[in-house]
C-alpha cells in the first residue's frame, strides 16, 4: 500500500447511519465496485469514463481516489457488508467556502433511500468535524433523481448551470442547489440560501 492510501484510509473516518456504514475504499473492493463502475445507467450522468475492467478499477482505488482532495467514502449495507456504491464531500471548487459532494451506487440499490442517507451523514460530517455551513451541488437537468436527494438532505434550488465530463467530451445542463446551516440550541437548521440566480432563459 502507498503512502497516499495510508494517508486516505488514515484520514477518512468511518461513520454510520440507520442501515449503512461509510468507510475507506481499499483495493480489496474492486469487484464490488466494478459493478456500478461498469453499468451504463449509472455512468450516464457521471463525469468520468465507463469502467471496463477491474484492472480500471484498481487504478481508480490505487491512484486516483487517494489523490483526491474531497473525503470519499464507500457506502455499505450492515444488513450483508455489501459495498453498494460512493460518494465524496469536499470544498467546492467554484464557491469560495463552501463544500460540494456527489454520489453514485449500483442499479439494484437505487430508490431505496440509500443515498440520502449517506448524504445526510456526509453533511453532518462537513457540519461538526470541519465547520462548514454552506452546501452546494449540481446535477443534470435530465437527472431528476439526483435533484431530489438534494431536496431531501435540505438543499434548495438556486440556478442552472453546466459541467463537462472529465475527458471535456460531453456537456450537461444542470441544475445547482445549494443550503446555508447554521449551529441553533444544539440543532442545525438550514437558515437562508446564499444565493438566487435567475434561469439563462429568463
Ligand atoms: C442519483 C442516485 C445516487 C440516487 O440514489 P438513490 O439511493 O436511489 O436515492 P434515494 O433513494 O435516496 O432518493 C431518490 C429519490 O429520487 C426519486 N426519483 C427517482 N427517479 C426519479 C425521477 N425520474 N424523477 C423524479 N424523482 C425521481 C425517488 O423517488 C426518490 O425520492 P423519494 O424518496 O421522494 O421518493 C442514483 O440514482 C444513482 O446512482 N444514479 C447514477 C449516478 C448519478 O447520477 N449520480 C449523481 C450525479 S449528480
Amino acid at each position: 500500500m502507498t503512502v497516499q492510501q495510508l494517508k486516505y484510509i488514515e484520514t477518512t473516518p468511518v461513520l454510520e447511519t440507520e442501515r449503512l456504514i461509510l468507510r475507506p475504499i481499499t483495493p480489496q473492493d474492486a469487484d464490488a465496485a466494478f459493478v456500478w463502475l461498469s453499468d451504463e445507467r449509472v455512468n450516464r450522468f457521471m463525469p468520468y469514463d465507463l469502467y471496463t475492467n477491474t484492472d480500471e478499477v484498481l487504478h481508480w482505488i490505487n491512484v486516483i481516489l487517494p489523490d483526491d482532495n474531497n473525503f470519499h467514502w464507500g457506502f455499505v449495507l450492515k444488513e450483508n457488508d455489501l459495498l453498494i456504491g460512493s460518494g465524496s464531500i469536499g470544498p467546492d471548487a467554484k464557491t469560495i467556502g463552501a463544500w460540494g459532494f456527489g454520489y453514485n451506487i449500483r442499479f439494484d440499490c437505487w430508490n431505496k433511500g440509500y443515498t440520502t442517507e449517506a448524504t445526510k451523514r456526509m453533511i453532518r460530517f462537513a457540519f461538526e468535524e470541519h465547520g462548514v455551513r454552506d452546501f452546494v451541488s449540481n446535477h443534470a437537468v435530465d437527472n431528476p433523481a439526483s435533484g431530489r436527494v438534494m431536496e431531501k438532505c435540505g438543499l434548495v434550488f438556486d440556478g442552472f448551470s453546466e459541467y463537462k465530463t472529465f475527458d471535456g467530451k460531453q456537456t450537461f445542463q444542470s441544475k445547482t442547489y445549494k443550503m446555508h446551516i447554521e449551529q441553533e440550541n444544539g440543532f442545525a437548521v438550514t437558515r437562508r440560501l446564499f444565493s438566487i440566480r435567475p434561469s439563462p432563459s429568463t
